[in-house]
Order: C-alpha cells, then structure tokens, then sequence
C-alpha cells in the first residue's frame, strides 16, 4: 500500500493530521449532476470509454453490471479499457479480484502507469466508485496530504462521468476538485442501479 501510494509508513500514519487543513482548502468549479439517460447518450457516441473501478464498485457489487454494460459498448463498436490503480479498493488486487468474478478479460486492465499517457485520447473516463485513486489534487495542490499520491489522470479524458452516490469523500477523507472540472458530470446513486439505468437505455 505504502509502494502505491507513494509513501513511507510513518507518512500514512500521520497524514490524517492534514486532513482538516485541506478540507479548508477553496475548490473553484461547479458540480454538474446528469441523469442516466444522459450519460447514454454520451456513451453511445463514444469510440473509446476507460472505466475507472474503486471501492465503490465493491460496495454496490456492480461488477456485473458493468460488464454488462462494457458488452453493449462493444456491441456498439466501442473500444473498453480499464484503468487500474494499485491501492483501489480496500485490499491488495481488490479490483482484479471483482473484475474477474465478472469475467472481464484479462487483457482489457491496465495498470496505472501504462494507462496514463494514453488517458486524454479517452472519449469517455466512467469513474465507478473511486475518489482518492482519481484526485488530481495529488499532482496539483501542494498542501493536500495526498500531494504525491500517484493516481489515475481521468481528468484528461475529453468527458469523464463520475457515478457515486453524494459528494462524500473516499478514504483519505480530502476533497476532489475532480467533481468541479468543466468535462466532469456526476450522476449520483448506487453504482449498480445507475449502470442498470444506462443498460435499459441501451437495450430499449
Ligand atoms: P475511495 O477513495 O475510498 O472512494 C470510494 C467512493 O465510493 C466513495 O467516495 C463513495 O462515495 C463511493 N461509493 C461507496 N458506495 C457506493 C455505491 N454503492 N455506489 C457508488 N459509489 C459508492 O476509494 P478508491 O478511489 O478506490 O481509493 C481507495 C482508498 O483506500 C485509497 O485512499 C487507498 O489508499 C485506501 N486504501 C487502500 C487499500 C488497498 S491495499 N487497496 C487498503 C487500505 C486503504 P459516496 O459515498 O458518495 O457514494
């Protein structure tokens, strides 16, 4: 965990004592909340989507969901990929381990470190129940206790989509300017029922 974040031991355990400090910080933007039609209609025209899985996905078990989903994107002639960060989740190998239980193939995760200079060639990032592995306050606000913290640049896809259920913070407990950036739209609800939303809408 320490390796994928970034960090040493004694940084993960004191770095809750910035917390607070960030959480002052002004975020500037505004939160635009889309329904799940919406987000079909920007899907069906999409020729590249890069999911986003975090501990979101577990919590909802929306795995099949999303499988399902990624199977009418490609009937669609829409290229898949997943984006994996090493610390998403709760435990080590976290999202491989659901992923697989919903037959994703293998060959359509990626890692971290591979994914991310192809990320702004993305038409779409869906971002399924992750936070801190997608704050790009890590690469951009230098008092965030995650300033560091290697993550996932969905923030370069050209529209990222970001389904959870309120504005909450993830584990580390730090604010996302993500939410705010001018291609973002959120689409608050349980990840599962928002991705059974879309497929009605592809499937009718
Ligand atoms: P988090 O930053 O914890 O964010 C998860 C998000 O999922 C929350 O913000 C929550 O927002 C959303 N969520 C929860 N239930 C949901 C549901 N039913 N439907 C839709 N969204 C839901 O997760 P992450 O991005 O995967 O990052 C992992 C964090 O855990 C990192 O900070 C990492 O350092 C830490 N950590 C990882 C490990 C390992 S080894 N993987 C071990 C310990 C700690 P809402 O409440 O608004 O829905």
């Amino acid at each position: 965990m320490c390796k994928g974040m970034n960090r040493t031991l004694w940084h993960v355990m004191t770095s809750g004592l910035k917390v607070q400090e960030a959480m002052q910080m002004k975020l500037e933007g505004e939160v635009k909340a889309i329904n799940p039609d919406d987000a079909y209609y920007l899907l069906e025209a999409a020729r590249s989507v890069v999911v986003v899985p975090g501990y979101g996905l577990a919590v909802a078990q929306a795995q099949h969901a999303l499988k399902e989903l990624q199977e009418l994107l490609e009937a669609n002639d829409t290229l898949v990929s997943y984006a994996i960060h090493p610390v998403a989740g709760r435990m080590p190998g976290h999202m491989n381990v659901l992923l697989a239980e919903a037959d994703v193939s293998y060959e359509q995760l990626f890692e971290m470190d591979d994914i991310n200079p192809r990320m702004a060639s993305f038409d779409v990032a869906v971002i399924i129940g992750a936070n801190d592995v997608v704050n790009p306050a890590a690469r951009e606000m230098a008092g965030s206790p995650i300033y560091g913290m290697p993550v996932i640049h969905a923030d370069e896809a050209r529209n990222v989509l970001v389904l959870k259920r309120s504005m909450a913070t993830g584990f580390a407990g730090v604010e996302n300017p993500l939410f705010l950036k001018p291609n973002c739209s959120m689409i608050f609800g349980d990840a599962k029922e928002t991705l059974g939303a879309i497929i009605r809408q592809f499937s009718d």
